[in-house]
């Protein structure tokens, strides 16, 4: 037994905080960080993962209880405060991705025979930060709802009612998608972002939500006049849309995922 290992250990913390760079007006501040700007509060998820062999005599890579207080000294740190406050904010907005490389600094790197692979820090359902050893990740969720007919015009039609079944109904069936963006770069260390999200909300919003929400792919879609709009396809199409706008010196994008339904997930990566 050579393989490593992934364990990952969850923490909860909630903290308040504003965001602002030092010496910008409300309005500068609202573009870059929108209503955050503003005093408010999240209830934060951290969970650390570790990577290793399994040790021989005890079956284990890391032992959670080693773990627990290290995990538990980082969340009271951050826990019941205004993050504002803290030393390692003075000069540097408390944002998701500067939080996240903060609290990676209260983890040990090594641990029993278990290395530090990544850190996932959850703002909320819609936007969470992954540290890794050499990368920053940040990825931001969106809804949208279409409707699409499953169809290969040049296969026969009992063909096609074998291999798409209820989804090749001719007028069509809809799904609720959830498509998840994931920025890798270095934060900004002005703005402390991969990118300000009210501009991120609006890139994907004229990209991808206007073209496709409450649309039916196949009739209102010239992307799938020759496509057919399976959700491999419309993975693809997203990615390929939002790839050249999502370039910036700090950023780009790393992949999509797309929820065609709560079991189905299709990704695309760079
Ligand atoms: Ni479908």
């Amino acid at each position: 037994m050579t393989s490593k290992v992934l364990l990952g250990r969850k923490t909860f913390f909630s903290a308040t905080r504003a965001l602002a760079i030092q010496g910008a007006t409300v309005e500068a501040n609202k573009a870059v960080f929108g209503k955050a700007y503003r005093l408010h509060g999240h209830g934060y998820m951290a969970e650390a993962f570790y990577a290793g062999n399994i040790a021989r005599d005890d079956g284990m890579i890391v032992n959670i209880t080693e773990l627990k207080p290290f995990l538990a000294t980082a969340s009271a740190y951050f826990d019941g405060t205004y993050l504002n406050d803290l030393v390692e904010f003075k000069d540097a907005p408390p944002t998701l991705e500067n939080l996240v490389n903060c609290f990676w600094n209260h983890l040990p790197s090594e641990l029993g025979s278990g290395q530090l692979q990544k850190l996932r820090l959850d703002e909320s359902p819609r936007l969470w930060a992954i540290k890794t050893t050499d990368a920053m990740y940040l990825t931001r969720s969106y809804d949208f709802c279409a409707a699409h007919r499953l169809h290969a015009p040049n296969l026969p039609a009992g063909e096609n009612e074998r291999r798409y079944g209820k989804c090749n109904n001719p007028a069509g069936h809809g799904h609720n998608y959830t498509l998840e963006v994931t920025l890798q770069g270095d934060p900004d260390p002005r703005t402390g972002q991969l990118m300000p999200l009210p501009a991120l909300d609006q890139l994907v919003e004229e990209t991808v939500l206007e073209r496709f929400d409450h649309r039916h792919l196949n009739e209102d879609c010239p992307e799938f006049a020759d496509l057919i709009p399976t959700s491999e396809n419309l993975a693809r199409v997203i990615f390929d849309l939002l790839n050249p706008l999502l370039e910036t010196p700090q950023s780009n994008l790393a992949k999509i995922g797309l929820h065609e339904t709560f079991k189905n997930y299709f990704e695309v990566k760079r």
